[in-house]
């Protein structure tokens, strides 16, 4: 299992130093929200503060866009040093198209799914993409509850991805995830683990990682 702590739980005074410490404590990936104010509630950061925080850190950039058609920006988050790039299905109205953009100019591509979402717009897609999210809370927000529909979702998604020939294709599984449910989210069928309030508001984060690790049975 891959742990993906999301910084929008982090302090935002202080993202360098929470940078450095998350690679200190043995993390891999690091999860950027980014929000717009119109395809969710909320806003966040964007390509700009990425680009800044680049130098601070050897970590994978794994960057959720929550934001209205997304192919607008997909090469200022390659230049602010993204390495992944995951898009709402709901957000596009050319899934494919910005998809490959993604791939051509040297991300990682993956697809956001929204909890009511269904799996069938993965359906001529599925040779497009590196990692599917599932939404397991409905974006815009850290700190929601989990909602317990998503472990039959990612069931559902690890079979098909695995009958298409995709089962090097990562699911992701972001919202409420906490050390209750890691284990029967990595049973279901998860790779990677997003979590912000559940990580982050549990210090030191090499202890809170490693237990992470330890309850997905790593
Ligand atoms: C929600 C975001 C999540 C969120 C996770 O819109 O996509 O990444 O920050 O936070 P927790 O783990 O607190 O639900
Ligand atoms: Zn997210």
């Amino acid at each position: 299992m891959i742990l993906s702590p999301s910084l929008l739980s982090a302090d935002c005074g202080n993202l360098a130093q929470t940078l450095r410490e998350l690679e200190q404590a043995g993390v891999k990936w690091v999860h950027w929200d980014v929000m717009d104010g119109h395809f969710v509630p909320n806003m966040t950061f964007g390509q700009h503060v990425i680009k800044g925080l680049r130098p601070a850190s050897g970590l994978f950039f794994d960057v959720h866009l929550m934001i209205e058609q997304p192919e607008r920006y997909l090469a200022d988050f390659k230049a602010a040093g993204a390495d992944m790039l995951v898009v709402h299905a709901e957000s596009t109205g050319h899934l494919q198209r910005t998809l490959a953009e993604i791939r051509r100019l040297g991300m990682k591509a993956g697809v956001a799914l929204n909890p009511a979402t269904p799996l069938c717009v993965l359906d001529y897609v599925l040779d497009d993409v590196d990692m599917v999210l599932v939404m397991s809370v409905n974006p815009g927000f850290g700190g929601q509850k989990f909602l317990p529909a998503t472990f039959r979702k990612v069931a559902e998604l690890r079979a098909k991805l695995n009958a298409a020939g995709r089962s090097d294709c990562l699911v992701q599984v972001d919202g409420g995830v906490n050390l209750e449910n890691t284990k029967a989210l990595t049973e279901a069928g998860a790779d990677v683990l997003v979590s912000g309030s559940a990580f982050f508001g549990h210090p030191p984060f090499s202890e809170r990682y490693a237990a992470f690790m330890a309850a997905a049975g790593c």
